[in-house]
């Protein structure tokens, strides 16, 4: 990969957003190029700490380079965020001031014409975030029934062509490299509807399918939740309607103290608001924002604030430290106890 070009979003409103305060510990659960990440570390300076988390390793190598003049304030991992709750158990990070994540792919990513994210360039249709993972696009694409094909793509890209472009898939097959796929793509429904390249939809899909992005999503953000201190701020840009809807919601309903559906006369679901909404309107970028970084321009930023009493949150420490106990050799629970209370005093 090239030398760091990504532009990081919204990045004022994001810093605003988590509120970051001097001494403050906050998580990057997609660092990326480390954008959003050295901005926090300068506005929580001093005494600032960052647990940053990236699915790939390539972008975690650049955003070490980045953040170099922060190295004593950092913990760069390469793990998924699906695993946000055992990472920081695993190296001792919480409770936390905030969290965040700005989802999708990095410019980096896209960029890099031997991962077959982009429709522009021909790859091997790879879009795994991380090596470790076993299945590719090329597979799903070449052992998909059509059915499945078109469910796909209908449900991760909304593409009202789904069926024509599974059945033309499936006559084209197989189908190693992504000009081959934009190929069949085209054949399916001719090269060009409006403004948006007719591969997009398709090509969203697969990289949602082959790196569960929604569902990780959804088990992240719960995690986080439970991760944030008194007062912590939960902060999320997204790109899609999929990724925002699974925001919006799950803020909605943990910023309510019944959900019990409507005509329910007396509330028998014992739901507790642990959120509080910061702006009840979504946030997006000015235009100039939009002129400067068109990668900006679907950027939709949500943020919400932690609700928690203080025995509420002893209560959720002792369950980290009993998961603690059981996974690090040699952490001992009252010594954990006792940092948290700490830490959370200091919040
Ligand atoms: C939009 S970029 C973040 C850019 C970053 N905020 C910056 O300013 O440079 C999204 C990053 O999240 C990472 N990512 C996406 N899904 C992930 C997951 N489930 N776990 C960990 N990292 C993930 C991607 O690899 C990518 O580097």
């Amino acid at each position: 990969m090239s030398a760091p070009t990504h532009i990081p979003v919204l990045l004022q409103e994001t810093v605003e957003a988590l509120a970051v305060q001097p001494g403050g510990r906050y998580i990057d659960c997609t660092l990326g190029a480390g954008g959003h990440a050295a901005a926090i570390l300068d506005q929580s300076s001093p005494g600032g700490q960052l647990l940053g988390i990236d699915a790939d390793p390539e972008v975690i190598e650049i955003a070490k380079a980045r953040l170099e003049a922060h190295s004593s304030s950092i913990l760069l991992v390469n793990e998924n965020f699906v695993d946000l709750e055992a990472i920081c158990i695993k190296y001792d990070f919480l409770p936390v001031h905030g969290i965040l994540f700005d989802l999708g792919l990095s410019s980096l990513q896209l960029n890099n014409h031997s991962r077959g994210f982009s429709f522009q360039h021909d790859a091997p249709l790879d879009m795994r975030l991380s090596p470790s993972q076993e299945v590719t696009a090329a597979d799903i694409i070449n052992t998909s029934s059509e059915a499945e094909l078109a469910h796909l793509i209908k449900t991760y890209g909304e593409e009202d062509y789904s069926h024509q472009i599974a059945h033309r898939i499936v006559q084209e097959r197989p189908i190693n490299t992504s000009l081959q796929l934009v190929r069949a793509i085209e054949l399916a429904v001719g090269r060009r509807r409006g403004r948006l390249h007719p591969a997009t939809k398709t090509f969203q899909a697969l990289r949602i399918a082959v790196n569960h992005e929604l569902e990780h999503l959804e088990v992240a953000l719960k995690q986080a939740i439970n991760l944030l201190g008194y007062e912590g701020r939960l902060v999320v840009i997204s790109y899609h309607s999929l990724e925002d809807r699974i925001v919006k919601q799950l803020m909605q309903q943990e910023s309510k103290d019944c959900i019990c559906p409507p005509g329910v006369p007396t509330c028998v679901c014992g739901h507790r608001a642990c959120l509080r909404l910061i702006n009840k309107r979504v946030i997006t970028p000015s235009p100039t924002e939009v002129q400067l970084n068109p990668r900006s321009r679907s950027a939709k930023l949500r943020v919400a604030e932690r609700l928690i009493t203080q025995d509420e949150y002893y209560r959720t420490a002792e369950e980290h430290s009993f998961s603690a106990q059981l996974n690090a050799e040699g952490w001992r629970r009252s010594t954990l106890l006792k940092k948290l209370r700490i830490a959370f005093s200091m919040l």
